[in-house]
């Protein structure tokens, strides 16, 4: 049996929970980003060793201000309460995307969380914040104009995208009933497996988890070859 050991997930569905609970879009961010710490516990528990979550796009931009703003405080509050557990917790925290054009105050906190896990090994967990897979695929062929490449290859791109040095995604969950990529590692997810789950993000659960990784388990992948 062969376990996953890189989840990515689309955490779609926090507005709609939002609105339907509280009235409020980002009440649902509220919620979502709580579970974002339990997801992180249990992929821990199932031995998972990188777990990409989609938290900011760079279509996300196009939201109202409050929204985008309420994101960006979020984002800090998630700082100030979790960082010191998560850190106790042996986890690994990266961000990947474009992280020159977001608020300046950001800035900081993102270059010590990376710099204070970078040695933690229970799980990496990578946070796509302002990320787009087309501007990170052109930011990649740039670095490989500039750097005057001869040759230019699948190993060549994967080294220039923000994600280098992480293996791909063996899953990819997308929850809140849509069925897209969004603009979510286009290169990185060619061979993963997909599931979509109509719960919004904030509902989805363990036992919801384990089900995918169970179904995954069970999936002969053949990459593109033949089965033996
Ligand atoms: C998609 O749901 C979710 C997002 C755009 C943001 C995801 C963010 C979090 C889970 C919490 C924030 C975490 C950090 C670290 C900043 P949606 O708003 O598109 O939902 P909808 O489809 O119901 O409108």
């Amino acid at each position: 049996m062969i376990l996953p050991s890189h989840i990515a997930i689309i955490m779609d569905g926090n507005g709609r929970w939002g609105l339907k609970n509280y009235n409020d879009r980002n009440k649902g961010h509220y919620h979502g980003l709580q579970n974002i710490n339990k997801v992180i516990g249990h992929c821990i528990k199932l031995k998972i060793k990188y777990l990409t979550l989609y938290t900011f796009s760079t279509e996300n931009w196009n939201r109202p201000k409050k929204e985008v703003n309420y994101l960006f405080y979020l984002f800090k509050y998630f700082y100030k309460k979790n960082f010191n557990k998560l850190n106790k917790n042996n986890i690994r925290i990266k961000f990947i995307g474009d992280l020159i054009n977001i608020p300046k105050d950001l800035k900081p906190i993102i270059k010590k969380i990376q710099e204070k896990t970078k040695k933690n090994i229970a799980i990496t967990v990578v946070f796509a914040f302002n990320y787009g897979a087309k501007s990170e695929l052109v930011n990649a062929f740039k670095n490989i104009l500039k750097n005057k490449n001869k040759t230019i290859n699948e190993e060549l791109v994967s080294d220039n995208l923000y994600t280098k040095n992480i293996p791909d995604p063996d899953i990819l969950i997308r929850t809140g009933g849509e069925k897209r990529l969004s603009n979510f590692l286009l290169w990185q997810l060619s061979y993963a497996e997909l599931f979509f789950s109509d719960k919004n993000w904030p509902d989805f659960s363990f036992s919801d988890l384990k089900r995918i990784v169970r179904k995954f388990t069970s999936i002969k992948r053949k990459f593109g070859g033949l089965n033996e």
